[in-house]
């Protein structure tokens, strides 16, 4: 899986400048500026150092969209992209000026304009520090604060995301792999509003709560959801709530009425922070 393909329009057509140059030997990174290699160029096909099986036609290169990452399977291009009936939702992996972001029928998981995917998960993690213990990531995506919350100090991490075809999308993304492998990190294919039922009480040291904006899951703002939050939290610990602002166009800040809603729950020192754009709170 570390062996996954991804590149851009950008390396693509590097890939071509080069070649038409006359090189055999290329270096670029094919993961997305995690590392570089060297691939071979040999009769119109770009050898990775993954071997024979990858190689991909030059030709293949010249017609890539913008704001589209691709890979390589069964020696065809293909972008990181699809549609499921099921959900009836469009997933697309986006770059940006760092790591990727999701987006799902045309929304991004991740604010990458006044911010980046990388960024937005350290102001996220920094608003509940210190990371310790046994941490809560409610809403998986691409599995940045999961990995992030491993890393730098979560004993371990239980982490929910309910929709298998995001977790198809980060076998693609260099930067999720980590999720599949860091053995602090737990994976539940399963809806948190369930799933979070079965918790124990007061378990968790810290809880991410980084759901999608109110209109793609209404439940996760609900009273009945914070009281479960609040259930399973110990009672030194804190959450982090991203707070979206779906109608920041009419004036109307939305944060105000979650912190209603989560000090009905039983919350305490429930704070809004612009920086990380979220809200902080204490059982
Ligand atoms: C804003 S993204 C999370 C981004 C994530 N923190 C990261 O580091 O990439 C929200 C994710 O929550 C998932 N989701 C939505 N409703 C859910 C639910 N009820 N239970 C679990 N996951 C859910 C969506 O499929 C989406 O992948």
């Amino acid at each position: 899986m570390s062996e996954i393909i991804a590149f851009t329009k950008n390396n693509a057509d590097f890939l071509l400048k080069e070649a038409l140059k006359g090189r055999e030997k290329i270096e670029l990174s094919l993961n997305l500026g995690k590392n570089k290699q060297v691939v071979d160029i040999v009769q119109g096909f770009v050898i990775p150092k993954q071997g024979e099986k990858h190689k991909f036609a030059l030709e293949k290169l010249q017609k890539l969209k913008e704001n589209t990452i691709y890979t390589i399977e069964n020696q065809k291009v293909l972008a990181v992209e699809l549609f499921s009936k099921e959900s009836n939702l469009y997933y697309k992996l986006r770059p940006t000026k760092d790591w990727p972001t999701l987006m799902l029928s045309s929304v991004p998981m991740h604010r990458f304009i006044t911010s980046t995917p990388k960024l937005d998960t350290e102001s996220k993690i920094n608003s509940i520090k210190p990371i310790k213990g046994k941490v809560l990531d409610t809403c998986c995506g691409l599995g940045y604060t999961a990995i992030m919350l491993a890393k730098n100090g979560a004993e371990s991490v239980t982490c929910f995301e309910k929709d298998p075809f995001v977790l198809d999308i980060c076998k693609y993304n260099p930067y999720s792999l980590e999720l599949f492998t860091n053995k602090k990190i737990t994976l539940i294919n399963e809806n948190v509003f369930q799933g979070i039922k079965k918790l124990e009480s007061e378990t968790f040291d810290r809880i991410i709560h980084d759901p999608p904006t109110i209109s793609f899951a209404k439940e996760l703002y609900s009273v009945e959801f914070y009281k479960e939050l609040h259930r399973v939290l110990k009672k030194d610990g804190k959450l982090y709530h991203y707070a979206p602002n779906p109608k920041k166009t009419k004036g109307a800040e939305f944060w105000k009425t979650m912190i209603k809603i989560l000090k009905n729950a039983g919350f305490k020192n429930v704070d809004y922070y612009k920086k990380s754009s979220g809200i902080v709170a204490k059982k």
